[in-house]
């Protein structure tokens, strides 16, 4: 897991020392087990454990705990609540959705209007089972089945010519979709539940860091969200999306680095070219050059020290793959994992860019992984969060 450093030195509450007392305390109720009111430990309990469940109550606005693993009552809940046009937040293996009915346009415009999202932005569309792909595009290219058949369910979007069944507002007025079949066994319980194909972005406002945790999901909306807690996300970064309608010929084109590597893509269809790096008219607003944004600035550290990148801030903390020397320099140091492997740092990234972004730093360093397998997404994601 990812660590947080106290500072140096004795003596003197200093902002960042008083943060981490507050984090170990914060644990210590953890691990405690103890469990207060909802809304007096709603981040702790929700940190806490995959054990609590967390869902409004249909006809309630009132937000509930339920101290076991998600129940089918609280899966016919949030599906219920899909049915009815309204939002439901829900784990999958990559990050939160934040899911509405993708046949209903009004449900999905209430996408749109809570996230702050551009219009311009087409939505990913998640089923439960692969075969359900017929159902909203036109045609399947080989290449296309071999992808979803290899990788499905799992962290992989893939885009085709929709079906006129799937509505304007959900492709932002293209005539393609990217479709996805998530792994995680809330995010497919609900789908087939609610027996309807789900659009689902990232659980975030727009253009912010995407939230891992039910946790991180509560404290960007509120009460005003259900919210179904399945613990933290395995995999920690979004799908990978794969375009087959964005070349000439056909062939696949990389739209955005993902949980489903180049290189495990590449098994199928052969060196991919990719169209990720396009700054006007993106196709994909992952493709935007500044996305995935804490608010405090940051910095990587590519072929250079990152103390070096520290002049001129006093307050700095640094994201390294794994236990650095440099740490003493700095006010706080995230280890993205202790064994620098690039599948952990992947599922602890957005969790730590959100807490050195709560630590009012003037900078915050992200020393450069290496780029290959889910590296290359980690890169992706912070490459555009430093981007002005
Ligand atoms: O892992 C994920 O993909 C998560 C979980 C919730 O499934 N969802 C997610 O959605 O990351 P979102 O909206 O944050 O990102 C969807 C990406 C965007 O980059 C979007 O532009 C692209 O998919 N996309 C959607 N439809 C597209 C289309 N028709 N053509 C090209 N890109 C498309
Ligand atoms: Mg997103």
């Amino acid at each position: 897991m990812a660590k947080l450093f106290p500072p140096h030195g004795s003596g003197g509450a200093s902002p960042s020392r008083r943060h981490a007392a507050q984090h170990s305390r914060q644990h210590a109720a953890i691990n405690s087990g103890k469990k207060t009111t909802a809304f007096q430990c709603l981040g702790i309990s929700l940190i806490a454990s995959n054990r609590f469940v967390l869902l409004s109550k249909i006809d309630n606005s009132k937000t509930v705990f339920s101290n076991s693993m998600t129940t089918d009552e609280q899966i016919q809940n949030a599906a219920e609540l899909l049915k009815r046009g309204e939002l439901v937040a829900f784990p999958t293996e990559t990050v939160y959705g934040l899911g509405a009915n993708a046949l209903d346009p009004i449900a999905v415009a209430k996408i749109f209007e809570l996230k702050g999202r551009p219009k311009f932005d087409p939505l990913i569309v998640h089923i439960a089972d692969p075969n359900q792909l017929s159902d909203l595009v036109e045609t399947v290219p080989p290449l296309a089945a071999e992808l979803t058949e290899k990788f499905w369910p799992g962290p992989l979007s893939i885009v085709l010519k929709k079906k006129p069944c799937v509505p304007d507002i959900v492709t932002a007025g293209l005539q393609t979709v990217a479709i996805r079949c998530p792994q995680h066994p809330v995010a497919a319980k609900i789908i087939r539940a609610a027996d309807l194909p789900i659009s689902a972005p990232s659980a975030n406002k727009f253009g912010m860091v995407s939230p891992t945790t039910a946790a991180h999901v509560a404290d960007q909306f509120g009460d005003s969200l259900h919210v179904v807690d399945g613990g933290p996300c395995k995999i920690g970064v979004e799908s990978a999306v794969v375009s087959f309608v964005d070349s000439d010929d056909g062939s696949p084109r990389l739209l955005r680095h993902g949980g489903v590597t180049q290189e495990q893509i590449e098994t199928v269809t052969g060196p991919i070219q990719s169209k990720i790096h396009e700054e006007s008219q993106p196709t994909s607003p992952g493709q935007l050059s500044r996305h995935y944004s804490p608010r405090t600035r940051l910095v990587i550290a590519e072929g250079v020290a990152a103390e070096s990148l520290c002049e001129g801030a006093d307050r700095v903390g640094l994201i390294c793959l794994a236990p650095a020397n440099a740490a003493d320099s700095f006010v706080a140091c995230e280890v993205l994992s202790q064994q620098g492997c690039l599948r952990e740092a992947a599922a602890n990234l957005f969790s730590v860019m959100r807490r050195l972004d709560e630590m009012d730093l003037d900078l915050i360093v992200a020393e450069a992984v290496p780029e290959q397998d889910l590296g290359r997404a980690i890169m992706d994601r912070l490459r555009r969060a430093a981007a002005k």
